[in-house]
Formats: C-alpha cells, sequence, structure tokens
C-alpha cells in the first residue's frame, strides 16, 4: 500500500500553481487504484509562521486551505485532512533531526536563499531550518510518496538524505525511516509568473497580478490573463519555437494542464495565432475549470463549523499514526522514558 502525504502553507490564498503542481494530483492519488492508497494532506501552519504573519489572519487562511483541498476533489471520508500543529509529533521529530542534520546540508538549500534574499541576517531561524520540520512532517508517517511542484525537490532530496542518515546512525543501517519518493507528476510541474515566465507563481509574490488564486472570480481571471505578459511573436507551433519565450512557453503550459492535453496538442492547434485569440480560449478554460472550486470553496468557508469537525477528526488519525513512530524514534536514539 501507498502511503501519500503532502502538505501546503496556509500563507496568503492559494495560487493555479499549488493546484496544477500539486492538489489535483493530490486528488488523482486518493482516486488510484480503486482508492487504495492511504492520503493525509495537511495544512503546516507551523512552516508558515517562519516568515512574519498576521495571527489574526492564520487561523481563516488554515481553513480557506482545507476548504481548498475538499473543492478541488479531497475527499476527507478516504483522506485525513490535518492541521500541523495540533500534531505536536512534527516538532518533536524536527528537533530530534535537528541535532543529528550538519549544517552544510541546509546550506546547500535553494529556497531559503530565495527566500531571505540579501536580508539573510534578519530572517528566522525557522525559515532557516525550515526543510527539517518538512523532512519530520513526512518521516513522522513513514510516508512512501510525496506529491509537490518541482520547487520541493530538493526539500525532498534532504528528507531522503535525513532518513537515510537516521537509519545508519540508530537502526544499524535497517530501513526505520522510509526515504520517501518525491512524486513530481503531471505537464504543470513549474507554473511560472503571469509577469515573468522565469519566476515561478508564488502565492507570497507582491503583485496579485503575478498569479491566479483560486479565490479569483471569472473577471479576475480573465483581467490578468488579458494583462498577462507576452511577446511580439505569434503563438509557437513546437517546443523550438518556445525558446528564449518563457512567458508564452508558460501561457501553453497552463493551458494544457487545466485541458488534460499536450503541449504539443495546443500548439498544433494555436500555433501561428496571435496572443489575443489564444488568451481568449485560456480565459474560457480557466474560468470553466476553476469556478466549480472556488463556489465550493466559499460555500464551505460559509460554515466553518464543518471544516473544523473535518480538521479534527483529521488530526485524530494524524496523532495516532505519528504515535508510535515517534516512541520508537525516541527508543532508538537511547532516550530515558
Ligand atoms: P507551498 O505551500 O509553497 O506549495 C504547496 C504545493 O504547491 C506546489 N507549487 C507549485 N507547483 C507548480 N508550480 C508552482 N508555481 C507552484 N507553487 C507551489 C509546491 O511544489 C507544493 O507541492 N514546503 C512546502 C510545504 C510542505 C510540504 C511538507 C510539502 C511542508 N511540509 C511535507 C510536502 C510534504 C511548501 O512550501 O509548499
Amino acid at each position: 500500500m501507498k502511503r501519500i502525504l503532502s502538505c501546503m502553507q496556509p500563507t496568503n490564498r492559494l495560487q493555479l500553481g499549488n493546484y496544477l503542481g500539486a492538489l489535483r494530483n493530490w486528488v488523482a492519488l486518493q482516486d488510484e487504484e480503486g482508492g487504495k492508497n492511504e492520503c493525509l494532506y495537511g495544512v503546516v501552519d507551523l512552516h508558515a509562521i517562519t516568515v512574519p504573519h498576521n495571527p489574526l489572519a492564520l487561523a481563516q487562511a488554515t481553513r480557506e486551505t482545507a476548504a481548498a483541498y475538499i473543492a478541488a476533489g479531497v475527499d476527507p471520508k478516504r483522506s485525513y485532512i490535518f492541521v500541523q500543529s495540533s500534531v505536536p509529533a512534527h516538532c518533536q521529530l524536527s528537533w530530534l533531526f535537528t541535532t543529528q542534520t550538519p549544517m552544510g546540508w541546509l546550506n546547500r538549500m535553494t529556497q531559503f536563499k530565495d527566500k531571505a534574499g540579501k536580508n539573510k541576517e534578519k530572517a528566522s531561524v525557522g525559515l532557516y531550518s525550515y526543510p527539517i520540520l518538512m523532512a519530520a512532517d513526512i518521516l513522522i508517517y513513514k510516508a512512501t510518496h510525496v506529491p509537490v511542484g518541482e520547487d520541493q525537490k530538493q526539500h525532498l532530496e534532504l528528507a531522503r538524505d535525513i532518513a537515510g542518515s537516521f537509519n545508519e546512525k540508530f537502526n544499524s543501517g535497517k530501513e526505520f525511516f522510509i526515504p520517501p519518493e518525491p512524486y513530481i507528476m503531471g505537464t504543470a510541474t513549474r507554473v511560472m509568473s503571469l509577469r515573468d515566465g522565469t519566476q515561478k507563481m508564488s502565492k507570497s509574490a507582491e503583485s496579485d497580478m503575478t498569479r491566479i488564486n483560486l479565490t479569483d472570480d471569472a473577471d479576475t481571471i480573465a483581467n490578468k490573463i488579458k494583462k498577462a505578459k507576452t511577446d511580439a511573436g505569434v503563438v509557437p507551433h513546437n517546443d523550438g519555437e518556445c525558446e528564449g519565450r518563457p512567458e508564452a512557453a508558460n501561457l501553453i503550459g497552463i493551458y494544457a494542464a487545466l485541458a488534460d492535453q499536450t503541449k504539443e496538442q495546443v500548439m498544433q492547434e494555436y500555433g501561428g495565432q496571435q496572443f489575443s485569440g489564444f488568451k481568449s480560449a485560456l480565459v474560457d478554460l480557466s474560468v470553466a475549470k476553476l469556478s466549480p472550486i472556488t463556489s465550493r470553496m466559499s460555500e464551505l468557508m460559509s460554515d466553518s463549523a464543518e471544516i473544523d469537525a473535518i480538521l479534527k477528526a483529521g488530526a485524530e488519525k494524524a496523532n495516532e499514526l505519528a504515535k508510535p513512530t515517534l516512541e520508537e524514534t525516541i527508543k532508538l536514539m537511547g532516550f530515558w522514558s
């Protein structure tokens, strides 16, 4: 049996990249093999506080992230949806790993460099050690598969290294922690900003025009796509013509992912046309695919008691699964207990 685990941070609103790069695949894995996989999907609020956050907004953003999971098709009857902070074993395991992880491994993490920017001295220690908490999120459940977008690949490799080194040091090289497989699925593994095709679409980017949020209405989506950066050329016919045209390639990638087509199919249909026509088609497709999710999310958000009940049930299950792993780890490390 596969045990699937993945998480998102409740920072701002979820955007199209989160959906195409991860969430949509979570649903596919839940439904795979007649629903045999055991799936756990977390809202990682402890990660969200590694950058300045608004305490008045965190709980609501946590609910909204859970609502997006459900609206996109995660079924709380078949998958467990939980909030990271309601499972204390994540933090406990994270500290145990922190003491065992060489600084050199963290120094290699490019996401810290990107997020801390020039202000490295002012970034929190939590932002620096964040990938260790992420390793704990995964390893505490002995997850076998972790569906994520491409940007998380390096963190997954670190989780594999942490698992391997623990097994070596504390379990005579036998497998205790399972090195998780990154599951980078589909065609939209890296959705780029609508204003700069070299930057990842991100919920934390300053300008809202760079992304499509899962809460955007049809007019907002249309406006953002129509204003998306392109170049003076026409829609490319093939990969070769996408070279050096990251914005064009990105819009084609988004269209392909939303339409469940290959990029080649999209370029066959639209290659040689003006971007204005292609953008109109992309608006229609985006609205058709996203508006059911948006309206389901707002329905769910109007009944926070229902979301809270789902999260409570998810936390119970997650705590139950996490407990034995933590107890075993403590034993293997030789603690008095
Ligand atoms: P986060 O919250 O930034 O993103 C959640 C998921 O969305 C994917 N994603 C994208 N995929 C394609 N294109 C994009 N532009 C794009 N933007 C985001 C991410 O790859 C991710 O899969 N560190 C993680 C959260 C985390 C986690 C975990 C994930 C914490 N613990 C344990 C898996 C397992 C993060 O910041 O994701």
